[in-house]
C-alpha cells in the first residue's frame, strides 16, 4: 500500500480521534480491556483466543502509535505544531482545567470598529473571537497574492533560506517541500494548502505597508515582528493544537474559511465543539494552544483563500 494512502488513513483517524475527544491513553486501555480473569487455564482454546486477542490489540495499538508518530514527525501538521512528536507532547502537555471553554458554545462576535476599550475585557482570554469586517481596509486584501509572494520572496537575496533555516514552512496535506517550489510552479494542483512564517527583515518590511496590528489589541500587548501566511485552494488545516508562546489573531484577507474548534480532550464531557465563520476582513482570535483547530475553505468564495496571522501577548 502506498506510504500516502497510509498517511491519509491515519490522518483522518488521528482527526477523529481528536474532533470526538479520544485521547491516546483512552484508545491504549480500551485496546487491551479484554477480560481475562475468568480464562487461567492457558491449554483451553478460550484461553488461547483471548491471548491472540490480547497480542492483536497490544500490537495495533503499538503500531498505531508507530505510525502517529511517523505520520506526525513527517510534518503533515506542520514543524510548528509538533516539537519532536504528537505523542510525546501530548504525554507532556499540561492537563487543561477546562476553565478555558466552560460555557463557551460559540465565537464571540464584535463589530469591525470595537475600540481598545471595548475589546479590553477579552483581550487575554482564551474565548473564540470574531471581529467583524476588522481588516477589510488593509490594501493587503488587495495586494497580497500568489503573484506578490513570489515576486517578493523572487526578489530579496535569502529571503527563501530564512523560511527553511530560521521560520517555518507548513505544507498540511499539499506536496509541496519548499516555499520555493509553491511559487516555482507553472500550475498549481486543484487543491492545496500551505503556511509559512516570514522572518526576513526586507520581506517583513514589504508587508507592512499593506496592513497593521489590529487597532483593538492592547497597547502592552507584545506583538513579534514575525507573521504567517495560509494561502491555498479548497483545502485547509487539519485538527491540531499549536505550540507557539502566545495567543493569536488571523486576519482573513482573501476568501471565507469555516474554523471547527474542540476542547483537549479531557474537557470534552464538560465543554463543547463548534463552529464559525470567517469572512473576507474579519479577524479571528484564538488561544490555538488549548482549542484544536482546523480550517475549511469555503468554495466559491474565491479562487483563493489567504489570511494573515501573528502572534500577542
Ligand atoms: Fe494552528
Amino acid at each position: 500500500m502506498p506510504r500516502s494512502t497510509i498517511r491519509d488513513s491515519f490522518l483522518r483517524a488521528t482527526e477523529d480521534l481528536l474532533r470526538h475527544g479520544v485521547s491516546m491513553s483512552e484508545l491504549r486501555s480500551r485496546s487491551i480491556r479484554v477480560r481475562v480473569d475468568s480464562r487461567k487455564n492457558p491449554h483451553s482454546p478460550e484461553f488461547r483466543r483471548t491471548a491472540i486477542a490480547v497480542a492483536l490489540a497490544i500490537g495495533a495499538t503499538g503500531a498505531i502509535a508507530f505510525a502517529l508518530n511517523r505520520i506526525l514527525d513527517s510534518g503533515v501538521f506542520g514543524r510548528c505544531l509538533v516539537p519532536g512528536s504528537y505523542l510525546s507532547w501530548e504525554s507532556t502537555r499540561p492537563v487543561s482545567s477546562c476553565s478555558f471553554c466552560l460555557g463557551v458554545e460559540n465565537a464571540l462576535q464584535l463589530p469591525g470598529n470595537s475600540t481598545r476599550k471595548e475589546f479590553e475585557p477579552y483581550a487575554y482570554s482564551s474565548r473564540p473571537i470574531v471581529v467583524k469586517g476588522a481588516a477589510s481596509h488593509w490594501p493587503a486584501s488587495r495586494v497580497f497574492g500568489l503573484r506578490f509572494f513570489g515576486d517578493l520572496y523572487d526578489g530579496i537575496e535569502g529571503a527563501y533560506e530564512s523560511v527553511e533555516e530560521d521560520c517555518q514552512f507548513l505544507h498540511f496535506k499539499s506536496d509541496f517541500d519548499t516555499l520555493r517550489r509553491v511559487f516555482s510552479m507553472d500550475e498549481l494542483p486543484e487543491s492545496w494548502y500551505v503556511g509559512w512564517k516570514n522572518c526576513h527583515p526586507g520581506v517583513l518590511e514589504a508587508m507592512a505597508r499593506y496592513y497593521e496590528v489590529p487597532r483593538f489589541l492592547p497597547e502592552d500587548a507584545e506583538v513579534p515582528r514575525a507573521n504567517y501566511v495560509f494561502l491555498g485552494h479548497q483545502q485547509g488545516a487539519p485538527m491540531h493544537l499549536d505550540y507557539i508562546p502566545r495567543l493569536m489573531w488571523q486576519a482573513q484577507l482573501i476568501g471565507g474559511k469555516t474554523w471547527r474548534v474542540a476542547p483537549t480532550p479531557e474537557c470534552d464531557h464538560s465543554c463543547k465543539s463548534f463552529e464559525f465563520s470567517a469572512a473576507p476582513g474579519d479577524i479571528v482570535l484564538l488561544d490555538t494552544r488549548v482549542w484544536y483547530h482546523a480550517t475549511f475553505v469555503d468554495e466559491g468564495r474565491s479562487d483563493l483563500t489567504l489570511a494573515l496571522a501573528s502572534e500577542y501577548g
